[in-house]
């Protein structure tokens, strides 16, 4: 089965591009730990010549994660920020990039620090609405940059809207899908022109590697293609493996997530020592109404501020005991981060200040254990 569109997603999570082995009928894609594939004679071979350039591993991952975002082809590489690097890295020089201000501080990190020296310029705007974006927009503009749900502060971006105001403005639309994952959100169809996956999180979705992949059509991934191959930064075998396995468990994972996220959320903004929830499936956040055009749920993300402040912040980071204060988040098991010193500790203190993401913000991602547990164990984290 190929990246065929015409079955569901659970189905294509499970089936795309993992038809039984050719030579050996297994049923699970093995692991092809080959660096080289022996030629009959010069230029003869079966489609494989240099695990760099191609692993039929790779290749069924690449091919299950195309079928699942309902682009022609993916790309699968070392991590999300390989990924990010990848699409940067098909711009030119002087070209000019428009983001909106929340995003991963990575990313952040690889805009001003490593891209920026290279030649690229990067404009964040605060308004993540079209409205936002226009004013940034110049001739030079190649690429937008989003993310949605945002990471940390879980905005909301209309991604038909922002399309349709990069294409305007004759640049491309890329969308970092890893909050949502396919499954809740495929930013191909309603406009974006890249999407984008740390598959580290939701689609391995156990913690265990580390992974990105790059997903669009077979014109616009081209130069992007060349850059994998050329730079070398890919996925390996085990490693797309992994992911593959976590694949197939996508949706009735999400699902869980998502219910565990919906019943976390509204108990937290109950609680008297939460000062403010966000969570983009509560009627009152601001994207609601787009979230609910454009998202099957509303994901497993939920962050918080606490009415103690950063005392109060740091005490419940020292208490939570299921929740484990750790960077990442999409596992199966739920995760506390305080991004201010992880995922975000590499953008300025004044600019990450001045974004919203202060010392006292605390991101949960809520597992799929039992609801009651992870409330019992944040009721006890938030009496400290
Ligand atoms: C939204 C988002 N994009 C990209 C990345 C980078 O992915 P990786 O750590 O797999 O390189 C992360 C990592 O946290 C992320 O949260």
């Amino acid at each position: 089965m190929g990246s065929k569109q015409d079955t569901g997603f659970a189905t294509r999570a499970i089936h795309a591009g993992q038809d039984a082995d050719p030579t050996t009928g297994a049923t699970i894609v093995p692991i092809y730990a080959t660096s080289t594939y022996t030629q009959a004679a010069p230029g003869q071979h079966k489609g494989y010549e240099y695990s760099r350039s191609g692993n039929p591993t790779r290749t069924a991952l690449e091919t299950c994660l195309a079928a699942l975002e309902g682009g022609q082809q993916g790309l699968a590489v070392a991590g999300g920020i390989a990924a990010t690097t990848a699409v940067l890295s098909s711009l030119r020089p002087g070209d000019e990039v428009v983001a909106s201000a929340d995003l991963y501080g990575g990313t952040f990190r690889l805009l001003e620090r490593v891209f920026k020296p290279w030649g690229l310029t990067a404009r964040y705007t605060e308004d993540p609405t079209p409205a936002g974006f226009a004013p940034l927009m110049s001739p030079q503009t190649k690429l937008v940059w989003i993310e949605t749900p945002t990471n940390p502060l879980l905005q909301i971006l209309d991604i038909s809207a922002i399309a349709e105001m990069a294409h305007k403005h004759g640049a491309m639309l890329a969308v970092d899908n890893t909050f949502a994952s396919p499954y809740l959100q495929q930013p191909l169809g309603l406009g974006a022109d890249i999407v984008v996956h740390s598959t580290t999180k939701y689609l391995g979705g156990h913690s265990d590697v580390v992974g990105g992949a790059v997903i669009g059509s077979t014109k616009i991934l081209e130069p992007i293609k060349f850059y994998q191959n050329a730079a070398g930064g890919v996925c390996g075998p085990f490693d797309a493996y992994l992911v593959l396995r976590g694949l197939k468990t996508l949706q009735v994972r999400m699902d869980k997530h998502c219910a565990n996220a919906r019943q976390i959320s509204g108990w937290l903004a109950k609680h008297p020592a939460v000062d403010k929830v966000f969570y983009p499936g509560d009627p009152a956040h601001p994207g609601y109404a787009i979230a609910q055009k454009q998202m099957l749920d509303y994901g497993g993300m939920v962050s918080l501020r606490l009415k103690g402040g950063v005392p109060a912040a740091h005490a419940f980071m020292s208490k939570i005991r299921i929740f484990s204060l750790a960077e990442s988040l999409g596992g199966v098991e739920s995760l506390c981060c305080h991004p201010a010193t992880m995922t975000h500790a590499s953008i300025p203190v004044e600019v990450r200040t001045a974004r919203g993401v202060d010392d006292g913000l605390i991101r949960l991602s809520v597992g799929i254990e039992d609801v009651a547990d992870l409330r019992n164990d944040l009721d006890q984290a938030l009496k400290a």
